[in-house]
C-alpha cells in the first residue's frame, strides 16, 4: 500500500443499495474496512480489525446495534468503543475500534480519508442531479489504474474521435475554444461559449457529465488500492421512467455504457500502474489543461499534507516544473 498517493478528503467508496443489513469487508486505500449498520441504519465505518486480537469484525455480526467480533465475542459501539467482553461481563474502557467519519449522500457512502477535522461535506451539484433526475441506472467496473489516470481519462476530450470512434465519438468535432475552469473543489471544462460546463470534475473523486438537460452521469473512482480502482457509474434521466419501461430501458442503457468504460480502459491501463503525476516525462499539449490542472492541485494538495512546511518549496519547484 502506498496511502501517500491519495490526498486527503471525502470519497465515495460504495453505492448505499449495497450494503445490506450485515457487515461488510471492502477494501480501499488498500487497507481493509467493515462497513455496518445499526438496527436505525446509521453506518459506521472500522478498520477491519478486532483490536483485541486482530480478528476481521467482518466475520462478525452485528447484535442490539453493536458490532460484534467474531474471536471472543467482544462488542463495539458506533463510535468503536468496546462496550461488552463477554469474558468479563463488562465494558473495556479505552479499547477501541479504529473508526472513520462516514456520511450517506445520493446513493452513496462517503469515507473521510486524511488526518485531523475532516473538511466540509460539500457536494450540490451531486445532491441537485440526485434531487431532480430520480430515475438512475448504475453499472460497476474494476480498472487496473491509480485512480489518477482514471480521473484524467475523463478531463481528456480529444481521446473521443479515437479511442471511441465506433461510439459516442463518431463525429466529434474538436472544439474551437474550449474553456477549462479550475478551482480547489472542482474542475469545469466548457464547450461552444456555452453557460453550463459540458463536465466537471469534483474532489476528490466524483465526475459529472451533462449530456443534456434531461440526461446527466456520474462515475465515482473509488480507490482499492495503488493500482485498482473501482468504477461506479450512475446514468441518471428523466425520460422513460415509467416502472415498467424502467426495467426494459436500464439494461440497454447499461449495454451501452460497458461498452464505452470498456474502450477507455483498455488504453488506460496501457499508461502503467503508478500515479499520473508521477509522468514527469508526459509532455501535454493545449487541450491537456483540465489535466494539467488536475496533475498540479493532486501535487499540491499531497505535498501541503505530507511535507514539514520548511521543505514544501522546494517539493513545489521539483514536481511543478511544467
Ligand atoms: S479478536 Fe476480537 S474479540 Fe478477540
Ligand atoms: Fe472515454
Amino acid at each position: 500500500m502506498n496511502q501517500s498517493t491519495f490526498i486527503s478528503g471525502w470519497y465515495a467508496i460504495l453505492p448505499s443499495h449495497i450494503l445490506k443489513n450485515k457487515p461488510m469487508p471492502l477494501k480501499r486505500f488498500g487497507i481493509d474496512l467493515v462497513l455496518w449498520r445499526q438496527n436505525n441504519h446509521q453506518l459506521s465505518i472500522f478498520l477491519d480489525r478486532c483490536p483485541h486480537r486482530g480478528a476481521k469484525l467482518s466475520l462478525g455480526k452485528v447484535h442490539d446495534d453493536h458490532i460484534q467480533c467474531p474471536f471472543h465475542g467482544f462488542r463495539f459501539d458506533s463510535q468503536g468503543q468496546c462496550a461488552f467482553a463477554p469474558e468479563f461481563n463488562k465494558p473495556i474502557p479505552g479499547l477501541q475500534a479504529r473508526c472513520f467519519e462516514a456520511k450517506e449522500a445520493f446513493d452513496m457512502i462517503w469515507i473521510y480519508w486524511g488526518e485531523g477535522a475532516p473538511q466540509p461535506f460539500e457536494y450540490q451539484a451531486l445532491s441537485d442531479i440526485h434531487t431532480q433526475f430520480k430515475t438512475y441506472s448504475t453499472i460497476q467496473k474494476i480498472w487496473h489504474s491509480h485512480m489518477t489516470y482514471c480521473i484524467e481519462n475523463q478531463l481528456d476530450y480529444t481521446h473521443l474521435r479515437f479511442v471511441h470512434k465506433s461510439t459516442i465519438g463518431r463525429g466529434f468535432k474538436m472544439p474551437e475554444n474550449p474553456k477549462v475552469v479550475t478551482g480547489d473543489q472542482k474542475i469545469s471544462i466548457y464547450f461552444n461559449n456555452q453557460d453550463v460546463p459540458a463536465t466537471t470534475f469534483l474532489f476528490t473523486n466524483a465526475w459529472i457529465l451533462n449530456i443534456s438537460q434531461k440526461m446527466k452521469l456520474v462515475l465515482y473512482f473509488c480507490p482499492i488500492d495503488a493500482t485498482q480502482t473501482q468504477l461506479y457509474l450512475y446514468s441518471y434521466r428523466q425520460f422513460l421512467s415509467q416502472p415498467i419501461i424502467k426495467k426494459i430501458v436500464d439494461p440497454l442503457i447499461n449495454l451501452s455504457n460497458r461498452i464505452i468504460l470498456k474502450q477507455d480502459q483498455h488504453v488506460v491501463a496501457s499508461q502503467g500502474t503508478l500515479p499520473s503525476y508521477l509522468a514527469e516525462e508526459d509532455r501535454l499539449m493545449r487541450h491537456d489543461q483540465a489535466i494539467r490542472d488536475f496533475r498540479q492541485i493532486w501535487i499540491e494538495k499531497l505535498i501541503n499534507e505530507r511535507i514539514e512546511p520548511d521543505m514544501q518549496n522546494e517539493y513545489h519547484a521539483q514536481f511543478l516544473r511544467q
